[in-house]
């Protein structure tokens, strides 16, 4: 069964002269590495708020699992989201905090408000978030503060972060925007390995052609708040490129 459906998704932002999703639909089977590309504005972004409930679509259906996940609220809603990883162009860590407490904010969703309040989490949570660390190849770093971290440690921070939430998909808006080539594709292979090795299912946002080719076993092209392709890496060739972005490219 697909652990995703999306149907007919249509979104228009407040004040907007045009929706920014038209009509999106999409399936995504369990282990899959999918690529989204397209041009700015195309509404990657919104498609993934759309998943994570984060932007209220006009009309269409997010089909989670078999579930309708249209008409969660409250601790249906938050146990939804936990099973949901994302990862940013930003980053989002809290600078000035440790590594490890970081990775801690990614069991936010699991314990009561009050600990997360007063960062109290328990010995398991703890030896979860150094594993995690251990992961993305940065065991000794827990407290280390994250603003003193490259790019891409902190990136695989965030990781980390989302790994910690044993999350069933890793939802990425242009993860990899901030880095440089040689950082951007480490991060990449690091998520690839991520999918293999966990099943760990990827949606990702990409600003690059070639690291989509590279590293998706899927790639969505959007364009105008529509998909204008969907298929294998190799099928993505100049006409594709064009139907795409719209130019010669
Ligand atoms: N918060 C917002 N309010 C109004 N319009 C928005 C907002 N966010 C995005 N848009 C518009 O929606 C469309 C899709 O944007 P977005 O999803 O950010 O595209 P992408 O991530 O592919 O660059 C664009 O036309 C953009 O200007
Ligand atoms: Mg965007």
């Amino acid at each position: 069964m697909a652990l995703l459906v999306v149907r007919g998704l249509r979104v228009r932002y407040p004040g907007a002269q045009e929706d920014a999703l038209r009509g999106v639909d999409l399936e995504l089977a369990p282990g899959e590495f999918v690529c989204v590309l397209g041009p700015s504005g195309a509404g990657k972004s919104t498609l993934i708020r759309c998943i994570n409930r984060l932007v209220e679509p006009a009309s269409g259906q997010i089909i989670w699992d078999g579930h309708d996940a249209m008409r969660l609220k409250g601790a249906h809603l938050l146990a939804y989201r936990r099973q949901i990883g994302m990862i940013f162009q930003e980053f989002h860590l809290v600078d000035r905090l440790p590594v490890l407490a970081n990775v801690l904010m990614g069991r936010f969703g699991y314990v009561s408000p009050w600990q997360a309040a007063i960062g109290r989490y328990g010995p398991q949570e703890v030896a979860w978030a150094r594993q995690a660390l251990a992961r993305v190849g940065l065991a000794g770093y827990e407290l280390r503060r994250a603003r003193d971290l490259s790019g891409g440690q902190r990136q695989r921070v965030a990781i980390a972060r989302a790994l910690v939430q044993r999350p069933r998909l890793m939802l990425g808006d242009e993860p990899v925007s901030n880095l440089d080539p040689v950082t951007a594709r480490a991060i990449m292979a690091l998520l690839a390995e991520i999918n293999r090795r966990d099943g760990l299912t990827m949606l990702i946002n990409l600003h690059s052609v070639d690291l989509a080719r590279a590293f998706a076993t899927r790639v969505i092209g959007l364009s105008r708040g529509q998909v204008a392709f969907d298929g294998p890496p190799s099928r993505v060739d100049r006409s594709v490129l064009e139907q795409v972005y719209g130019t010669a490219g």
